[in-house]
């Protein structure tokens, strides 16, 4: 059993996913995907993205980007994925991405990515800028995936409908071309797929302005919380609560330990802790997580030459892989041109 498990490993060993280099990233994006990445790295044969192509889709400030970028790379380092495990690179160094999706794009339909919707939420936040990117990203993030012939994808929640669209794309290539050149991508997903923000409704999300930063410190964490939604219908200090429609003890089944998640949701359920001391006790927690990680961020921040490194190191090793696949699609879409050779 113990071999045939290590046989299935050897078989599908390739994970790729990557987080957009858009802003500071959140606990969402370190309890969807980071964490979850974490405990991959040992097993798999794993690429990390910092997708900046796919961050350059809604507007931004060029002069921001770099930063944006190195500080990506900071917390994917201060959160502990490790370069001697696993590839960590910057998307645009590698050209094959986009060259993968302009291919991938001639098997897509239009109608494919009108319904994602991702595209439909963006559509109506960023109204006066709906542009081709924004409704290509899903098969960029194909290609992402593909290039590299990414068995696993580990991804929150809001990225299923891309990688079911990902496998869709995979089945009108192979079948157009009469080639078994890309594997399905599976998604693997964690029990921090779906963070809420602290308004206690929508995706926690960058662009919402609910968010936890890594970075935040110890005050802004409390500060944030002090004024994030809980239940509803918790009026005054001794009405019972109910934990599992709160937020907050979403927050806690994700940052607390047994004991003191038990404690709260007895407490709530009684009306004998107030929401304030159950949002201490959660700010707590989650600064003892993340203020090693906020230390190192801001370590690797004043390191850009050991960033560089490491996504040069990157960059070497990703395009190995990209070639040798751009070689098959090539040969499968009759690119191979043999006059020039
Ligand atoms: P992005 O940059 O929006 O988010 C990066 C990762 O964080 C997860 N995430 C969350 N998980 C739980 N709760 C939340 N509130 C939350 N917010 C974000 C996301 O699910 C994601 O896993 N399209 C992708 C980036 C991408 C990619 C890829 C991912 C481009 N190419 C290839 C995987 C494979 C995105 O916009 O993620």
């Amino acid at each position: 059993m113990a071999k045939e498990k290590e046989k299935k490993r050897e078989d599908n060993r390739r994970i790729f996913s990557g987080i957009q280099p858009s802003g500071r990233l959140h606990i969402g994006n370190y309890l969807g995907a980071i964490k979850n990445w974490l405990t991959l790295q040992d097993d798999f044969d794993c690429i990390w993205g910092i997708v900046d192509y796919h961050a350059i889709t809604v507007r931004y400030e060029p002069k921001e980007l770099e930063d944006r970028v190195i500080d990506c790379a900071a917390s994917y380092l201060a959160c502990g994925l490790d370069p001697e495990k696993s590839i960590l690179m910057l998307q645009s160094t590698v050209k094959e991405h986009t060259e993968l999706a302009w291919i991938l794009n001639t098997v897509t339909p239009v109608s494919w990515l009108e319904r994602v919707p991702t595209f439909k939420d963006k559509s109506r936040q960023h109204s006066s800028n709906v542009n081709m990117g924004l409704m290509d990203y899903p098969v960029l993030m194909a290609a992402d995936i593909l290039l590299y012939k990414a068995n696993y994808v580990p991804v929150g929640e809001d990225q299923l409908p891309h990688l079911e669209l990902s496998r869709e794309i995979v089945r009108r290539f192979n079948h157009r071309f009469k080639e078994e050149v890309f594997p399905e991508p599976k998604d693997i997903i964690s029990s921090g797929a779906n963070v809420k923000g602290l308004d206690g409704k929508n995706k926690m999300s960058k662009s919402l302005n609910n968010c936890i930063f890594l970075e935040d410190s110890k005050e802004d964490i409390w500060k944030k919380l002090s004024t994030a939604v809980t239940d509803p219908q918790r009026v005054r200090k001794n009405d019972p609560g109910r934990p599992e429609v709160c937020n907050i003890f979403s927050l806690h089944k994700l940052f607390s330990e047994e004991d003191k998640i038990e404690y709260v949701k007895k407490g709530c359920k009684a009306g004998s802790i107030g929401c304030l001391e159950c949002k201490k006790i959660l700010a707590e927690n989650i600064n003892k997580e993340l203020s090693p990680i906020r230390d190192k961020i801001n370590e690797y921040k004043n390191k850009p030459d050991y960033i560089k490194d490491i996504l040069w190191d990157g960059k070497k090793k990703s395009e190995k892989i990209a070639r040798e696949t751009m070689k098959e699609v090539y040969n499968s879409i009759g690119k191979q041109y043999k006059f020039l050779e």
